[in-house]
Order: C-alpha cells, then sequence, then structure tokens
C-alpha cells in the first residue's frame, strides 16, 4: 500500500490545510450561516457537533476522500466477518459481536451462542447477588462486590458504574481495585465485612501482576472463608483461575477475540451488571449496537465516528495537536478520560504499519481531561492563552431542568463558544475602559486579557446519561479509534510496548529484592538508594 503521507489524497490535505492558513473560526460561521446544520449529526441518544473544527466542507470532503482511499470499507468488511484484523497476535477484534443480534462469526464458528449463554450466566449471578440469594460461606448476603482488574479490565466497567451511578442498586457496594500499591486494596476494603463481601478476578490472561496480588491480598483478607463463595471469575485462562482456587461454576468465559480495552461489554462488565441491573447493562448493550449499525452502514460523510476519527486526523497530522483533551460536563462522567486514555492511546500509540513502515506522521493524542466545570478552574487558562493548539471534546447530558442543571450546561457551552471566539485587543480595552481604567491603564491591560479564540472543540450532546446514551458515547470512540488505526495503517488491536514494559518489571523485581544483576547507571543508583532507605 502507498506510504499514507505519500497519497495524493495526503497531498490534498495538506493544500487545503495551507488555504485555510490564518482563517479563523469566526470566520468560517460568518461566512456560513448554515455551518452548525452542515457539520452537526446525529445517531442515537448523540448529537456531535463538529461545527466548531477548523475545518471547511471542501476538507472535510478531501477527509473523506482519504478514508475511501485507505480502503476504510475494506477495514469494515474484514472487522464485521471476523477475520484475524489484530495481525500481530492472529485474533479477531469482534466486540461488536458481544452487543449484536445477528450472528457473527470466527473461524467459520457463529460466536452468538456463546455470548448469549455468557450473558445469562451474568444475569443469573448479578440477580441472585442483588437479590441477596448468593451467600457467604458463613449465609450471610452479599453487600460489597469488588472487582479485581487493572486496564480494560477495570476501567470499563469502573467508568461505567460510575456514569450510571443514578441507576445503581443502593443496596449494594460494588467497587474496584486496580493498582499492585496495596493501599488501594486496604483503603477499599476498610470498611467492609469479609463474610458479606464478594470478589470479581477480572483478568483475561489471568497472568497480570497487580490483579493476581491483589486476589491474593483478598484470598488473605477473607481468611477461612470458603473461595467458591467469596470469588468469581471472568478470564480467558479458565484453568488458571481454578488453580487459584476459584471453582469452574464460578468461572466466566472471555473470548480470546475480545481485547481488553474493548471488554466491558462482555463478561468483564459483571460488576456493572451487580450495579446496574442486568435489564440497564442490556440497555447499554444496545446502545453500542445502535452506534455499530450506523457504523457500518452510514455514509463517511454522515458517519460519527468516521468523521471524528478524520477530524481527529486533520487536527494532529495537519493542524500540529498534540493532545486531545477530554472534558465531560457530568461529574459521574469524570473517569471517562481516564478510560479513553486507555482505549486511543493503547490502540493507537503506534509508529509502525502493518506493512512494517514507519507510519511517517503522528498517530495517537495524548488523551487527558476531567470533569467541568471544575476543570475550567485548573487547566482552562491554558486552552484561552497558551500557545499550544488543543483540541477538546465536550461530552454533554443534558439531564433534568434544574438551576443547578441548567448552570452545568451553559458552562459547556459557553467553554466552546469563548474558546471559538476569543477575545480581540479592542474588546479587551473596551472592556478595562467600562471597568472605569484610564485609558493608559486599560492599554497597559490589555494585552493580558486577549484570547486569540479559534481553538477547535467537537460537543457531544445527549439528553440524559442513560446507559443506552452511554453505550452509544462509548461505542463511538471504539470505532473512531478503529478507524483512525485503519487510516494510519497501524493495528490498534495489539499492546507489545505495554508487553515491554510489563516484562522489565518482572525482571526487575527478582534482582531489585536480591541487589544482583546488570542495570544501567540511572537504575542502579535509584535501586542503590533505595536498599540504603530506612524501612518503615
Ligand atoms: O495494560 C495492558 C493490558 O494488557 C491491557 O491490554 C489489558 O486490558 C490489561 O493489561 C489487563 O490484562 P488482563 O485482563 O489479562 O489482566
Amino acid at each position: 500500500m502507498t506510504p499514507l503521507t505519500q497519497t495524493p489524497e495526503w497531498q490534498a490535505l495538506a493544500a487545503q490545510r495551507d488555504a485555510l492558513a490564518g482563517r479563523h473560526l469566526n470566520r468560517l460561521f460568518a461566512n456560513d450561516p448554515q455551518r452548525f446544520a452542515r457539520f452537526s449529526f446525529r445517531c442515537g441518544e448523540l448529537l456531535a457537533d463538529f461545527s466548531k473544527q477548523r475545518l471547511t466542507g471542501e476538507a472535510l470532503a478531501q477527509l473523506v476522500r482519504l478514508a475511501e482511499a485507505r480502503d476504510l470499507a475494506g477495514f469494515l468488511r474484514r472487522m464485521a466477518a471476523g477475520e484475524a484484523i489484530n495481525a500481530t497476535e492472529n485474533r479477531a477484534a469482534l466486540h461488536i459481536a458481544l452487543r449484536a443480534e445477528k450472528s457473527y462469526r470466527v473461524g467459520g464458528r457463529d460466536v452468538l451462542p456463546e455470548v448469549h449463554a455468557t450473558r445469562a450466566r451474568m444475569r443469573e449471578l448479578s440477580e441472585a447477588i442483588r437479590a441477596g440469594a448468593w451467600r457467604g460461606s458463613g449465609g450471610q448476603a452479599i453487600e460489597a462486590v469488588v472487582n479485581l482488574g487493572i486496564g480494560g479490565s477495570d476501567l470499563g466497567p469502573r467508568m461505567a458504574a460510575q456514569a450510571l451511578g443514578a441507576h445503581a442498586d443502593p443496596n449494594l457496594k460494588v467497587r474496584f481495585v486496580a493498582n499492585i500499591d496495596p493501599a488501594e486494596f486496604a483503603d477499599t476494603v476498610r470498611d467492609l465485612d469479609p463474610a458479606r463481601t464478594l470478589f470479581i478476578v477480572s483478568s483475561k490472561t489471568f497472568t497480570t501482576q497487580e490483579t493476581l496480588a491483589n486476589a491474593r491480598a483478598a484470598k488473605a483478607w477473607l481468611g477461612t472463608a470458603d473461595p467458591a463463595r467469596h470469588f468469581l471469575a471472568v478470564s480467558n485462562n479458565v484453568a488458571a483461575a481454578q488453580a487459584f482456587g476459584i471453582p469452574p461454576e464460578n468461572c466466566l468465559a472471555m473470548a480470546d477475540w475480545v481485547g481488553g480495552r474493548f471488554s466491558m461489554w462482555s463478561a468483564i462488565g459483571l460488576p456493572l451488571a451487580c450495579s446496574i441491573g442486568m435489564d440497564a447493562f442490556e440497555d447499554l448493550l444496545a446502545g453500542a449496537r445502535e452506534m455499530d449499525e450506523h457504523f457500518l452502514s452510514a455514509p463517511y460523510a454522515e458517519n460519527l465516528p468516521v468523521l471524528m476519527a478524520l477530524i481527529g486526523l486533520w487536527n494532529i497530522d495537519f493542524l500540529g495537536a498534540e493532545s486531545l483533551a477530554v472534558i465531560p460536563y457530568a461529574h459521574r462522567l469524570g473517569l471517562l478520560p481516564a478510560y479513553l486514555q486507555q482505549l486511543e492511546m493503547e490502540s493507537n500509540g503506534k509508529r509502525v504499519t502493518l506493512d512494517n513502515e514507519a507510519v511517517g506522521c503522528a498517530t495517537a493524542p495524548i488523551l487527558w481531561g476531567m470533569a467541568g466545570s471544575v476543570g475550567q478552574h485548573a487547566f482552562h487558562q491554558l486552552f484561552y492563552q497558551g500557545t499550544r493548539l488543543t483540541p477538546i471534546d465536550f461530552v454533554v447530558p443534558v439531564g433534568e431542568s434544574g438551576p443547578e442543571q441548567e448552570a452545568l450546561v451553559a458552562n459547556a457551552l459557553a467553554q466552546g463558544a469563548a474558546l471559538m471566539k476569543g477575545k480581540s485587543l479592542e474588546e479587551a480595552t473596551a472592556q478595562l475602559i467600562a471597568a472605569g481604567k484610564d485609558t493608559a491603564e486599560a492599554e497597559r491591560l490589555a494585552p493580558h486579557l486577549v484570547c486569540p479564540g479559534n481553538q477547535p472543540s467537537t460537543t457531544l450532546l445527549m439528553p440524559a446519561l442513560t446507559p443506552r446514551a452511554l453505550g452509544n458515547l462509548i461505542a463511538l470512540y471504539e470505532h473512531k479509534v478503529a478507524a483512525q488505526g485503519c487510516l494510519w495503517g497501524v493495528n490498534s488491536f495489539d499492546q507489545w510496548g505495554v508487553e515491554h514494559g510489563k516484562q522489565m518489571a518482572r525482571e526487575i523485581l527478582p534482582k531489585m529484592l536480591t541487589g544482583e544483576g546488570e542495570f544501567d547507571a540511572s537504575t542502579a543508583g535509584l535501586l542503590a538508594a533505595i536498599r540504603a532507605m530506612p524501612k518503615a
């Protein structure tokens, strides 16, 4: 395949970028009264407004041509056909099958019966736990479910359980432990009763150091309690779960063709199902399915995930953006940026194409963010007057009416508008004079009040933070990431860099304990300093 940056479509986009240089978003709006209507699109509960992105209709059309030239359609066909698009691990990436109604085949086998069987087991278990029918070994009902997992075996259900807190069973505590730092486990179980606590060991591989350490800590904390009454496992490695002491009937399967960061729809979602109930979990799946159908069938020019992928690529590769801020205007979506960090950065933080060539351009952005309006009082200053181009995704559930909720939504809209519009020197001077400053003082201060504006943002609006809307939203980002991976030509479904880091940690631990082994000078110096430190 022709390297991406040498394609005529890429060259045409560079020309579009040059033609647009210096044209402020204010001018794009002034020239086109229909800009909002032309750049906003809907799917399910979501309305995506791309009109505040630094794009013309022509540039967008050219981006669509890039998607066609990179055979995005062929990629989607192969993905939906269960082909091994994760070529470095020789696996399918078929998370869409987890929320499908029609059959999907992997290696010639329809996987839907097993998906439905696992889901039926999830219903059985979550309903038994919620109804108090699942008893601890002392005969008491369970009052706390603690998920032990990390990365994709933690972030999805943790984020969604918080997001859907309004739907949570108030009588069941659902908590999450990921870090190998024993402080997280200790803080999480401090107020829990071992006799009434059920752990879910969530690990696709059942080899992850952090999760296994926490599972051992849980076993010790439970004391003499029967593991069969206090542990469930979600894994692709049932033998290892059994060897740990979890009986097979307590193990829920996780298929090989589900990647960790795409797995919240699988049995990895069990803690979420315990929290919100299986009916709400199925609404979440339905929301994701709605986005899947849209992604696989809508024309690119109206296809939300494809447009988000293309606009993201435009910002990164043509406008030079290095990061993407995701700012949900909903306290309960506070973990969305952390969840998306794994989804985007572990998927597309890659530099080599599937043809084993250097990508030749920048790939995944550094994704970051926190809930608005809190972030306004922390980092928005940099958006307004800093030196960097920082595209932002504002995620805004409109919610129920009421003065605080309305103020929250107004803040979200105000940020997008003010960052786009900016404040000129004349406006700043006039503002100061209106505030009573004399002309000399106003002229001295005005440059400090100037905001150049022209900061691009996307607003994702939804009526309320419901399971269906959350399903729409998360599947939107999943497909955006897959489409971007296809455009860049990288494999979005492996994570060899993370594996390298894991291996390094495994090697360093025994050497750290014995003090023996070869290290680079810095690591050797740090190890010596650690050994010299007084032990608490
Ligand atoms: O963070 C790296 C990673 O491999 C993720 O892809 C995965 O979600 C996580 O570790 C946890 O892996 P497992 O579910 O096998 O414990």
